[in-house]
């Protein structure tokens, strides 16, 4: 019993550990995901005074712009299941006096209260959706369909729901499954399935939404040098592999190209836009 128990404590730690080093790869590395960036920006079109619920805050590199659009009259909540990802995103916030809320939700039930209902102008999530349903729990879609339902709950009559997250069929995917391994993704491996189109309409319809778009688009992550494309995608992952073996696999996968000045894997996610019409 107390052993079950210290082990259980031993993999949170893990856990916590791989969010942290989530967060300061994409803190050392701040344009490497520049291109998800501006695709969710181009479809979100954020604007001032708008009230959005960002879900999965991780290190904030979508939170702060975020923040930037709405301004001080709007208001960003962000939410993670990660306590090291909320404090340190509220105190980067306050510092810089961002109209920023980051609240902690709890891994059985991650959702907002009920008083949340109706109020958002916008929902938006990257690399997030995925997690709310888990493979070795052979969860299917149930957890995303769960979510997408508690979005358009706290949407306004007319707000909207812009995601990005891996569908099936690309390198993402293929990338993901082949890290499904606590060497490549410390310490749980990636025990997540992903959704062909088709299925991403089906959840989305079914919970309540009407689709505007849906494209599967190539965002590349983006490097000045191969040194620091091993490094993000070592740490990203949390890796116990090497960093030259996090790097081969990436590069088999997604393919490492120079393009121009810079490197770049080929990274590739559904991005789609939704909205509550009723
Ligand atoms: C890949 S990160 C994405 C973070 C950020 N949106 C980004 O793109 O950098 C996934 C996020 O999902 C959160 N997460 C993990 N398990 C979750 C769960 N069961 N429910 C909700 N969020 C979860 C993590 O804490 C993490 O912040």
């Amino acid at each position: 019993m107390l052993e079950t128990h210290h082990s259980q404590h031993e993999t949170e730690d893990a856990i916590s550990s791989r969010w942290e080093s989530y967060r300061r790869a994409n803190t050392e590395s701040p344009g490497a995901r520049e291109n998800e960036l501006s695709e969710i920006f181009k479809l979100l079109n954020p604007q001032h005074g708008e009230k959005v619920w960002e879900y999965g805050t991780g290190n904030r590199y979508l939170t702060f712009p975020l923040a930037q659009a709405v301004g001080s009259i709007g208001e960003v909540i962000s939410t993670d299941v990660n306590e090291g990802n909320t404090e340190e995103v509220k105190g980067k916030a306050a510092e810089r006096s961002l109209p920023i809320k980051t609240i902690l939700l709890a891994q059985e039930n991650p959702f907002l209260p009920p008083e949340y209902q109706d109020y958002f102008d916008a929902v938006t999530s990257i690399a997030t959706l995925h997690h709310l349903d888990n493979r070795d729990q052979q969860t299917g879609m149930t957890g995303r369909l769960e979510g997408l339902k508690k979005f358009y709950a706290s949407l306004k009559r007319g707000g909207r729901l812009v995601i990005a997250d891996p569908v099936y069929g690309t390198a993402t995917q293929r990338y993901f499954d082949s890290i499904d391994d606590p060497e490549y993704c410390y310490p749980t491996g990636h025990p997540h399935d992903f959704p062909t189109q088709d299925e991403i309409l089906t959840l989305i319809t079914k919970a309540g939404f009407t689709p505007q778009s849906l494209e599967v688009k190539t965002v590349p992550w983006r490097f000045p040098d191969i040194e620091a494309a091993k490094k993000f995608v070592h740490t990203i992952h949390h890796a116990r592999a090497g960093a030259d073996q996090s790097l081969v696999m990436a590069e088999k996968i997604l393919g490492l190209t120079k393009v121009g000045d810079h490197y770049e894997l080929g990274w590739q996610l559904f991005f789609l836009k939704a909205v509550r019409d009723y």
